[in-house]
């Protein structure tokens, strides 16, 4: 009996880590005071509302799985790893290089990771989530052992440059990290994932799926544009973000003073402020980088991570929490153990 409650603890704390960190954005950076120039807009609007001060933009020559791949190479190098050490590509993305074939598959492609499995998640901005909660299964189940997941996106191929209300968010690039079993005493300590698909016109891209195919009307309308609600999503993301964050802190037997970083989808600094404040947590405590890349969806946390790793702020035993709100609705959090 001994054995076996000894046995079942054992299993209980078997968790997976973050190897490998790193990212990539373009070096085309657009400033708010650029964006003057395009739309009725001012620095002070955006600065004052968003947070942002500027945002990288791919090259012409560049499509999402190039992003994705130089975030990969990075990561890979950071973690000491060659690309015949992964088993699985994920790739988290809202703008794939195309609705099928997968950008995972893409990506394995141009990194010559010859015949392992590649496959994208599309959850919005929440998708890098997803990509950890996903791993964390397929990990611990046998199925793989080391998971290269990338958050890679090119949202400014998809933004309206008339629409003020938009175009001002939005920027380029992709994160990436290594996941394996971790046999110690860090790594990943509680999940939670939610969707509310009611919600999904809200924030979408409308046209290109079998809903509305590309016709010269779908284009006429820009409804190959990304379209917001932004108010509607500000309010649900605030909520949800908060509700995330303390339910992974409650599944990981954790206080919100326990926290010694809340990496939290750079959508909008108001919503990040409202996280952050929801779990009572001082201004150093909420990592913000908004105003260098805007809102880079999928990339936002793993890019974050990766900045934080590099400035040596994440030491044995910090817990970090990620949480992200995206389209879909989704939303989800990760309480770990650096
Ligand atoms: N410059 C100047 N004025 C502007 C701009 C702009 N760029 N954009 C809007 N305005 C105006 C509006 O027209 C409006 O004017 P009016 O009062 O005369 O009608 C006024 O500013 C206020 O507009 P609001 O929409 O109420 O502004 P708000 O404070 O809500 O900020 C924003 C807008 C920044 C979009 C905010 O709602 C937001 O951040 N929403 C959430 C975005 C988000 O989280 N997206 C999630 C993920 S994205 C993804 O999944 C890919």
């Amino acid at each position: 009996m001994v054995y076996l409650v000894k046995k079942m603890e054992k299993k209980e704390k078997r968790r997976i880590k973050i190897t490998g960190t790193g990212f990539y954005v373009p070096d085309k950076v657009l400033t708010n005071f650029d964006l003057e120039k395009m739309v009725d807009t001012s620095d002070e609007w955006i600065v004052s509302r968003t947070g942002i001060r500027e945002r990288r933009i791919a090259a012409a020559d560049q499509i999402t799985s190039d992003l994705a791949v130089q975030a990969a190479h990075k990561t890979l190098k950071n973690a000491g790893l060659k690309v015949k050490d992964i088993d699985l590509i994920i790739v988290a993305t809202s703008t794939p290089d195309t609705i099928f074939p997968s950008t995972a598959c893409w990506v394995q492609s141009k990194l010559g990771a010859d015949h392992i499995p590649a496959f994208d998640v599309s959850a919005g901005c929440t998708g890098f989530i997803y990509g950890l909660i996903l791993s964390e299964g397929l990990i611990l189940s046998g199925i793989n052992k080391r998971i290269l997941l990338i958050g890679s996106e090119f949202l400014t191929k998809v933004t309206n440059w008339k629409d003020r209300n938009t175009c001002v968010l939005f920027g380029d690039g992709a994160g990436a990290v290594v996941l394996e079993e971790s046999h110690d005493n860090s790594g990943m300590l509680s999940t939670y994932w939610k969707a509310d698909g009611k919600l999904g016109d809200l924030l979408s891209q409308p046209a290109g799926g079998t809903r509305i195919p590309a016709t010269a009307q779908s284009i006429a309308q820009d409804l190959h544009y990304l379209h917001m609600k932004g108010n509607d999503v500000f309010k649900h993301a605030v909520k949800r973000m908060g509700e995330a964050a303390v339910a992974v802190l409650k599944k990981a037997g954790l206080e919100k003073e326990d926290i010694d970083y809340l990496i939290a989808h750079q959508a909008n600094i108001r919503i990040v402020d409202a996280t952050g404040r929801r779990l009572k947590l001082p201004p150093e405590k909420v990592y913000i980088n908004i105003q260098k890349y805007g809102n880079v969806s999928v990339a936002t946390i793993p890019i974050a991570l990766h900045e934080l790793n590099e400035s040596g702020k994440l030491k044995d035993g910090t817990i970090v929490v990620m949480d992200a709100f995206g389209a879909g609705f989704t939303w989800a959090a990760v309480a770990y153990r650096w």
